[in-house]
């Protein structure tokens, strides 16, 4: 035979402890009442942020942070309208039961909103010089979580390791995804390029525009005719000088002071 349970106390419970939400989405926020002998039970809800409580539930009333923003839903669940990356923090749903033995309970909950990230910031090199090393690099602050960061050459997604890729492998470069770097031990060549990062979370992403990264070689011929070549001419000019005026600059020195 079974008996009727006797409501020892108000007990709360939640659907979720960690609750995740889209910015500029809805959310709801559940404290249900398993059991409870009061009629009218005192429900009160706080935003707890950085360690500071503040009230968004008060006197039957949303209030604070939430004001105009929340409506409370039957028991005692928050729904916020439109939630927003400054209402990440925990929330404390209290609900006071005079009549009941134990006559009071709270549940905590946590409420992360994810960002979509913004444009990031990316740094290329216009011109690089072949086998030297170089970094380009790639930031976007506002996204949550973290974005992870990809690049692209010339449209096309630079493998995360250049080995597993038979079009990349003879490539030098090295992607941290967390940090935004690409980094390439020896440019080459084939390196050259446009190039532009996307930064991606699970709300979406948001790319930089491409630009170019020009690769250039190291012209020793041509580095050494031209130092070679300024040097002979400065001679051959100082020369043609002397043998005009006839002043004999090499030999004739003391002739050369009389005048
Ligand atoms: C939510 O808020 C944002 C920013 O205040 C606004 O642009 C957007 O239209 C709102 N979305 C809805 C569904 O009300
Ligand atoms: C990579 O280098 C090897 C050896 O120099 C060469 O045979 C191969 O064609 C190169 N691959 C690409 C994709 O450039």
């Amino acid at each position: 035979t079974g008996h009727i349970p006797v409501s020892v106390g108000v007990t709360l419970r939640t659907t979720d402890k960690v609750v995740w939400a889209n910015e500029f989405e809805p959310i709801e926020l559940t404290c249900l009442i398993e059991s409870i002998s009061t009629n009218n039970p005192r429900i009160e809800w706080k935003k707890i942020k950085n360690g500071a409580p503040s009230y968004v539930y008060f006197q039957n009333k949303i209030a604070g942070d939430l004001e105009h923003r929340a409506k409370l839903r039957e028991p005692a669940n928050i729904l916020i309208f439109n939630a927003t990356r400054s209402d990440t923090a925990e929330y404390r749903c209290e609900v006071a039961a005079i009549d009941d033995q134990r006559d009071f309970d709270e549940i905590l909950i946590s409420l992360a909103v994810r960002v979509k990230p913004v444009v990031p910031q990316c740094s290329v090199p216009e011109s690089v010089t072949v086998g030297t090393s170089t970094e380009l690099q790639c930031l976007e602050n506002e996204g949550f979580p973290a974005p992870q960061y990809h690049w692209f050459h010339n449209n096309e997604e630079l493998p995360q390791d250049p080995k597993n890729s038979l079009k990349f492998i003879n490539s030098s470069y090295i992607i941290n995804p967390d940090t935004g770097s690409l980094k390439f031990r020896r440019a080459r060549k084939e390196d050259a390029g446009e190039y532009y990062c996307q930064a991606k979370n699970d709300v979406g992403n948001a790319q930089c525009s491409p630009q170019m990264m020009e690769v250039y070689d190291v012209d020793i011929l041509g580095i050494f005719l031209k130092c070679f070549g300024g040097v002979v001419a400065f001679f051959g000019l100082t020369i043609s000088i002397c043998n005009f005026l006839k002043l004999g600059c090499f030999h004739k020195k003391g002739h050369n002071e009389n005048k």
